[in-house]
Formats: C-alpha cells, sequence, structure tokens
C-alpha cells in the first residue's frame, strides 16, 4: 500500500506530500505520516519542512468516518502543537480545499502559501462540531475575532484572494502545489525567515460574546454547534493562556462531539453521497442529452426550463397557445435575471440563452428531436395520457419520456405509450430552479438506462437525486400527505394550526405544515382531497372540511394574500387568519368532538411518530430502496432540520421501541391511522435500527 505521506528531501527541505485519495483527509494513518515525517526532518538536519497533497487537494478535514469511534494516537490537536513546536520552518502549500482539520493543520504551520483557485474554511459545524484542533484559537490571532466568528460560525468557504487579506494565508502563487510550495520555502530560507508559531501571538481582541451567542443561536434555528463554536472563540481572548483556551476548545469540542445533532449532521453527510450510488446503475451508461423539451411553461415548468438552461441545456419549451408561450417566456425571463443579480450568471450568458437556448414552441412537432421531454402540465391523469401518446407519436426512437408529476401513477402514464421502457417520473420540487430535490421515480418497465439519465439531468442540474418507486406521492409527497393528516386529525382533537407550526419550527422545521400549505397554494391539497374522496375514502378514515371551506371562499394561501395565515402584500410572514378558527369549531361541533388541551411535545411526538411510521412503509414496501433515501427526499425537499438527520435517523435516535409503543397507544384511539409498520415491528423485534438497514445495503 502506498504510504499516505511521502517523504522526500529536496536540498535543505524535506517535503512531506500526502497521497490519501480522494480528499487527503486526514486519517490515522495520515497523522501518523506527517509527524514521522517531522521527526524524520529534524533528524536529518533539514532546515524547513514543506507540506502539501498530491491530487486534487490539501487536507480536506478531519476523517468524518472516524468520527465516534475509538480515537487512535497521535490526536490531530497534538499533532498540530508538534508541527507548530518544530524548530524547523515548517510551511503549507494549499491547493483544492484546505478545510476543518486541514485548515488547523495549515494554521499550525509558521506559513502559508496558496494556489489561486484554493478555497480554505472551518465548516465544523455544519457537521455537529467545532474546530477541535487549535482552529477556534489560531484562526482569531491571525485573522482577528470578527472575521473568525464569521468563519467558524458560518463555515463558509473562503476564496484565496479574500483569505490572503484576512491574513489566514501569507501568499497566493499559481502552479504546481508542489513547485509552489518549494519557490516560497526557499524563498523564506534566503530571506532569514524565522518560525512564527500562532499559538505565541497574543490574544485576540474582545466583543460582545453574549450578543453574538444570542444571535447565533437564533439564525441556528435550534443548531446548537455554531453557538458553542462561539464560546470556543471567547475562551481564545479571555483565557490566560493559548493552554488553558485549547483545554477549553477540546471540552466544548467532546460535549458536541457526543451529541446527538453531531451523529444527526454526519449522517446527512454521508446520506446525501450515497442516494446516487445505487447497485444497479453501476456501469450502466446513461443516455446522451444534448436538447431537452419541457411541455407546460406555469411555476414548475418554467422552473424545470431554468434549471435545464442555467446548466447548458438547450430547451423547447411547449405551450398551449402564443400567449401562453409568451406568459412562460416572462417567467424564465425572472428567473435568470433574478440569477443574474445573485452574480450566478454572467448578463452575455442569460443573452445568449435568451437569444438561442430557448425555444418557445405551440406545437408538439419542435419535439419531435429531443433527447428528453418533461411533461409539467396539470394534475390530471386523463390529460397526462394524452400528452404521452402525443409523445409517443412525435418523438424520436431512445427520447427519455418523463413526467413531472407529483402523485399519479406512472405505470398508468407508461403504458399510454408504446415504448413503457422509456418513461419515468422525475420529481421536481418548486422553484424547482431553487429546491435541490428530485425523486427519479422508476415504473415497472422503465429501462435501467432511463433511469441512469434521470440520475445524470440531477447531476448537471445539481440536485439531490433520490430513486423512488411508484406510489401515491411516492417517497416525499406520500410522507407528506400521511403527516398532514396527523396535524388534522390534531386539529378536530382540540389543537389550532398556529400551535402546531409554531410546535414543529421550535422543532427545527423551516415553516409549519400550514405555513407551507399556504406558500404552495391550498388549491393544491383541495384537489388531492377531491380526488381521493372521489376514489372513495375508507369508511374508518376521519376527514374533515374545514379547509375546503377557506378554498371554496377563495383563500388558497400566500397567492390570494389569505390563507391560514393573512399575508400583507410585500411582507413574506402572516399572521393567523381570523377566521381559521370559529371554522374548525363549527367543524368540531358538527363531528361531536370535544376539543382538549395538546401539549407542543405531544404535537411534536404524534407528528414524528405518524412521519416515521409511513416512512418505515415506504421502505418496507421498496418505494423507497434504504432509509437514507427518505432521510435525504425529507431534508431536501420539506424542510426537515438537518442537524436531526432526517425522519428515519431521529427515530434510531429516539429509540425504536418507544416510538412502537406509541404507535400502539394510539391505535386505541384510531386504528386505522395508527397501523403499525410491518418494517418498524420487525426492527423492534430483533432489536435493530434503520442505521443497520443502510450499513446492510451499501
Ligand atoms: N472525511 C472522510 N471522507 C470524506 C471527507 C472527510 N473529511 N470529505 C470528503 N470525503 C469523501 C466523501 O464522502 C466522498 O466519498 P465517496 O466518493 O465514497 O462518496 C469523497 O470523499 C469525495 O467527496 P465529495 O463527493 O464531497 O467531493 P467534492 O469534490 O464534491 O467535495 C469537499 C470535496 C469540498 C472536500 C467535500 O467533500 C467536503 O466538504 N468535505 C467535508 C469537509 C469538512 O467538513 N471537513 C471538516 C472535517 S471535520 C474536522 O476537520 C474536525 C476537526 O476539527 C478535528
Amino acid at each position: 500500500m502506498p504510504e499516505a505521506i511521502e517523504y522526500e528531501r529536496i536540498g535543505d527541505i524535506a517535503v512531506l506530500a500526502a497521497n490519501n485519495p480522494p480528499v487527503n483527509a486526514l486519517g490515522v494513518d495520515v497523522r501518523r505520516g506527517l509527524l514521522a515525517g517531522i521527526e524524520r526532518a529534524e533528524a536529518e538536519g533539514a532546515r524547513a519542512v514543506l507540506i502539501y497533497g498530491k491530487g486534487r487537494t490539501y487536507f480536506a478535514g478531519a476523517d468524518i468516518r472516524e468520527f465516534g469511534k475509538p480515537p487512535q494516537d497521535p490526536w490531530l490537536p497534538e499533532l498540530c502543537a508538534r508541527i507548530e513546536a518544530s524548530p524547523l520552518l515548517v510551511v503549507s502549500s494549499i491547493h483544492g480545499t484546505a478545510l476543518g482539520g486541514g485548515l488547523e493543520v495549515a494554521l499550525a504551520t509558521h506559513y502559508r502559501v496558496a494556489l489561486p483557485s484554493a478555497r480554505v474554511g472551518l465548516p465544523e459545524v455544519h457537521l455537529g462540531i467545532l474546530p477541535g484542533a487549535g482552529g477556534t484559537q489560531r484562526l482569531p490571532r491571525v485573522a482577528g475575532t470578527e472575521a473568525a466568528l464569521d468563519m467558524i460560525t458560518t463555515g463558509r468557504h473562503v476564496r484565496a484572494d479574500e483569505a490572503l487579506v484576512l491574513g489566514v494565508i501569507d501568499e497566493v502563487a499559481d502552479g504546481d502545489p508542489h513547485e509552489v510550495g518549494l519557490n516560497y520555502t526557499r524563498e523564506l530560507l534566503e530571506s532569514g525567515a524565522s518560525r512564527r508559531p500562532v499559538s505565541e501571538m497574543p490574544a485576540p481582541e474582545q466583543v460582545n460574546f453574549d450578543a453574538v451567542y444570542d444571535e447565533v443561536l437564533r439564525k441556528g434555528r435550534g443548531q446548537i454547534s455554531p453557538a458553542t463554536a462561539v464560546r470556543a472563540v471567547q475562551a481564545a481572548c479571555e483565557s490566560e493562556s493559548f493552554d488553558a483556551g485549547m483545554k477549553r476548545e477540546r471540552e466544548l469540542f467532546m460535549d458536541l462531539m457526543a451529541s446527538d445533532q453531531r451523529k444527526g449532521l454526519i449522517h446527512a453527510f454521508f446520506a446525501e453521497r450515497a442516494v446516487g450510488k445505487l447497485p444497479e446503475l453501476q456501469g450502466v451508461e446513461p443516455r446522451m442529452l444534448h436538447q431537452i423539451g419541457v411541455i407546460g411553461g406555469g411555476t414548475m415548468g418554467a422552473g424545470i426550463a431554468t434549471a435545464a438552461l442555467l446548466s447548458g441545456l438547450p430547451v423547447v419549451l411547449l405551450e398551449m397557445s402564443p400567449e401562453a408561450a409568451h406568459a412562460a417566456k416572462g417567467r424564465i425571463e425572472a428567473n435568470l435575471s433574478g440569477a443574474v443579480k445573485r452574480g450566478k450568471l454572467s448578463q452575455a450568458r442569460y443573452a445568449e440563452i435568451m437569444g438561442s437556448d430557448l425555444k418557445l414552441a405551440t406545437g408538439y412537432g419542435a419535439l419531435s428531436n429531443v433527447d428528453l421531454v418533461i411533461e409539467a402540465v396539470f394534475e390530471d391523469m386523463d390529460i397526462k395520457k394524452q400528452v404521452f401518446a402525443k409523445l409517443d407519436e412525435i418523438c424520436k426512437p431512445g427520447a427519455v419520456l418523463a413526467s413531472n408529476t407529483s402523485y399519479l401513477d406512472i405505470n398508468e402514464i407508461a403504458a399510454a405509450t408504446k415504448r413503457p421502457e422509456d418513461v419515468i417520473g422525475l420529481h421536481f420540487f418548486s422553484p424547482a430552479h431553487v429546491m435541490k430535490l428530485l425523486e427519479v421515480v422508476v415504473a415497472d418497465k422503465t429501462a435501467p438506462n432511463v433511469v441512469a439519465t434521470g440520475f445524470a439531468l440531477g447531476h448537471r442540474l445539481k440536485k439531490v437525486t433520490v430513486r423512488a418507486g411508484v406510489c401515491d406521492g411516492f417517497i416525499g409527497n406520500r410522507i407528506l400527505s400521511t403527516y398532514r393528516t396527523c396535524a388534522d386529525h390534531m386539529i378536530l382533537d382540540g389543537a389550532s394550526p398556529f400551535q402546531i407550526d409554531k410546535a414543529l419550527t421550535d422543532f427545527g422545521f423551516a415553516m409549519g405544515p400550514f405555513a407551507v400549505a399556504d406558500l404552495a397554494g391550498l388549491d393544491i391539497g383541495w384537489a388531492v382531497r377531491k380526488r381521493k374522496r372521489a376514489e372513495g375514502l375508507d369508511p374508518r378514515a376521519r376527514d374533515s372540511s374545514y379547509a375546503d371551506k377557506l378554498c371554496e371562499a377563495g383563500h388558497f394561501g400566500q397567492k390570494t394574500g389569505k390563507g391560514y395565515y393573512v399575508y400583507e402584500a410585500g411582507k413574506r410572514g402572516g399572521v393567523p387568519n381570523p377566521e381559521v378558527l370559529p371554522l374548525i369549531e363549527a367543524e368540531r361541533a358538527e363531528q361531536g368532538i370535544s376539543p382538549r388541551e395538546f401539549s407542543d411535545e405531544e404535537i411534536v411526538r404524534r407528528y414524528m411518530a405518524a412521519m416515521v411510521n409511513e416512512a418505515a412503509k415506504v421502505v418496507g414496501e421498496g418505494i423507497a430502496r434504504r432509509p437514507l433515501d427518505v432521510d435525504v427526499t425529507l431534508l431536501y425537499g420539506y424542510g426537515f432540520p438537518r442537524y436531526r438527520g432526517g425522519p428515519l435517523k431521529w427515530a434510531d435516535l429516539q429509540g425504536l421501541p418507544g416510538l412502537l409503543d406509541d404507535i400502539r397507544k394510539w391505535a386505541a384511539e384510531d386504528a386505522y391511522f395508527w397501523q403499525p409498520a410491518p418494517l418498524l415491528e420487525q426492527l423492534v423485534a430483533e432489536g435493530r435500527t434503520f442505521d443497520d438497514l443502510n450499513k446492510e445495503a451499501s
């Protein structure tokens, strides 16, 4: 096996090259190699040590896979202290990313040169921890307290030019990192530069840490790592010595390391990288995409077209009339102008897209040559079938025919064509050029290379892409519909939409379910309820019509200025709509229900249990391949708090037996809604967790 750290001697300089692909994470072999390299350089009488990374990057951080396992010597903080204490001049040459422990190693070296394309940062808070190898003590000493607080609490990646201004690096130079590092080290030696340990620099300046702490805690919606990191930086300013500050950093680090939030965030990190890796797609080549078609230019179709255009894919957008096509063009223009304003798109590229990449059409013939077409028309099975029958006639052989339906049966849609193997669901989330999630819905006859094409498109559009099977609502909307129903039941029984929204935002959701419904448009849920009633509800299912009454009065949420909340023009947040509670009270009276009190805790427990139970059914039925696919879907499409890892990670951390007990208890009051998922019962019986299933599948 190649050495994780390769040693090379060039004149007076000992060069330590990290060789631990893909990202030179600071695993135990790398740490041991660095320690051995420093010792050897000292023993051999070198004058300086240069540290750099082979391959695509300097050290991208500690090896996250080691977290939670017994620590192995040398620890990163000890290694950093040892590097810094070396009597030799120690220099880092940074390319790619110096992140987390990687930047901490760089800060322990005496000088830092970076390529212009390099990025540095301390993103540990996103993993639920804080920089634990001196980052909170050294960074404020070189960059000042304010800049350090900003970098550490946001975890943002800082470009080399900014890092230079902040003093995090000393020099920017272009070229090969080995050469750049050697040249810089030689210059330092020639100029007689002396060692420069950051720990010996004066303590950084004081700021109002309590105020920063409160602000960071508020912004984090319950996430504790950024706020805890503020206290560690405070220790850099207030401790009597560098070592005392380090001790405090370690204590706070260990607290976070033991937290459920750390477990949730690290689960999310690996889960979002695992969703795209499906065994059945290994070695399957996706079909080529040169141009795509989008049918329907409403909010969803225009969003999908925008996402494709931003990724460089030309789009033919089909609408029913010139007026509708014109309106669709306006929506795409507005989306792209937003991207220009945010600096994500150049004016020149904008002109090119609008000039030649986007083509508008009103006749199906325009789609005869596209490689993939996404239908985003009205959610009605008959209309969808007509569209697909037409596509079957028009599209070239091998074209992928995709539906953006959020609920409907892709098998039935595919059956409207003579080429069901080319048909797939590509379920985007609105606004499609912003939301990161894409569900690739695989029907019974979908060809593997069509599935691979769905994933390739998702990758190109920078989406987190999850495989789902066919059922009503696929992964996300099926689970949503269950926890939403649970919320509706709690309302009938005594809770208010406003209390439920508040309890769930306190839990960490970006928005509560009723504020979300207002944002999405109450007409959507109304249409689903009408469809389900028309299909025939199970006589045991509880139903309510108070929300229909809001819709009947023309209140569809934000777009009409009124729904569960009332929205003042120009304001995004709303205040509770006073018409809502009387409608609910009338409904309770009609159904003969006497309302009872709900604590916020009970609201969260029931809502989450309903979510987990349905999610377990979704996994058990194979709609989601693994529990982690559900977690990623809820994290990226439904505002689930990332620091809780996703519903099934949350369930594991709560303990599955307790959740199942609750579900069984509530089944006594509503046996139809609270039917325990067979998979949940099985896991509890076998003493296993959802994460065990993830591991078995990987
Ligand atoms: N440890 C272990 N594995 C890591 C890793 C890490 N720090 N960083 C990335 N990887 C793995 C990924 O899981 C992925 O593995 P697979 O190919 O098996 O899926 C592989 O490296 C490539 O990663 P990406 O797909 O993410 O590649 P990218 O080019 O899109 O991004 C990156 C590269 C910017 C470095 C990104 O991987 C990243 O942000 N990594 C995490 C960086 C980080 O948070 N570092 C801080 C670690 S915590 C720390 O250092 C604590 C401390 O203070 C002691």
